[in-house]
């Protein structure tokens, strides 16, 4: 894959699944670094309405070429608008999310041929590739406790349209299996994607493993089951030993 030509600049893409923390370990990571933190999709305001039609669960659904080619076209957008001008002003940059949830949810979790995927993020973006992909890594049950969490306290689900209701097994497991009952998520905060059952968070999870291990280069997983700090540790712990200190050193 093409690089972009570009000096002291960095880009750190957080990734991971639904509720694993990251985008509080972006926002950690961004203010130890004193930089703005960005993500996808909808880092720019064309992105922002794509995000609306990617994620609103009002919306009729997209085939998962179509999901693609928005993702896509989202970061196309984010790395001209974004990504690229603060790379060329050398400037560290902290996105929530970047390619590697293209292969994760497009390729692993939908199915789309990963190989054909490589090809189009690749194009979206010009050829810029994370300098680091850090994972958060946490497994689906707490994620989906963590997602539970999120603004409201996890109650009675509200009545979601049958094709969105998980598998019922998941949802509520048999009597005396000794299963602990999963978290139930307000069905009116969840966006589309948050939506998609366990099978699909699995497969993206273990995509998401995948990619790292395939690339330990750009990669690093980080466990995401500890608390906020002890993670953010983690992550700073993690860009340093890849990338070094940033030009102008950590603000805290
Ligand atoms: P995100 O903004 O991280 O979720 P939230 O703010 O709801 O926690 O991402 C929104 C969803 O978009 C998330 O389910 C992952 C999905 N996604 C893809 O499927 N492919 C992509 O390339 C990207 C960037 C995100």
């Amino acid at each position: 894959m093409r690089r972009a030509p570009r000096g002291t600049g960095r880009l750190i893409a957080l990734e991971g699944v639904d509720g694993c923390g990251k985008s509080t370990q972006a926002r950690l990571l961004a203010q130890a670094l004193g930089v703005p933190v960005t993500g996808e999709p909808g880092g720019t305001p064309v992105g922002r309405s794509l995000r609306t039609v990617l994620l609103d669960p009002a919306l009729p659904e997209v085939s998962p070429r179509t999901e693609a080619l928005l993702m896509a076209a989202d970061r196309a957008e984010h790395v001209a608008r974004v990504l690229g001008p603060a790379l060329e002003a050398g400037q560290w940059v902290v996105t929530d999310r970047y390619s590697g949830s293209t292969l994760a949810y497009q390729g692993f979790g939908r199915g789309l041929d990963v190989g054909e995927l490589e090809w189009l993020v690749s194009w979206a973006a010009g050829g810029l590739e994370a300098d680091l992909n850090v994972l958060v890594d946490v497994d689906l049950a707490l994620a989906t406790e963590r997602m539970a969490g999120r603004g409201d306290r996890p109650q009675p689900p509200a009545p979601a349209p049958a094709s969105d209701r998980r598998p019922a097994g998941a949802a509520v497991p048999a009597a005396g299996s000794g299963r602990p009952r999963r978290p139930q998520v307000r069905a009116e905060r969840l966006d589309r994607m948050d939506r998609l059952d366990d099978g699909f968070r699995r497969a993206v999870r273990q995509g998401f493993l995948a990619l790292a291990d395939a690339d330990p280069i750009r990669w690093v997983v980080v466990d995401g089951a500890g608390p906020v700090d002890q993670v953010a540790r983690a992550v700073r712990q993690a860009v340093t030993d890849r990338l070094g200190d940033p030009p102008g050193g950590w603000r805290r």
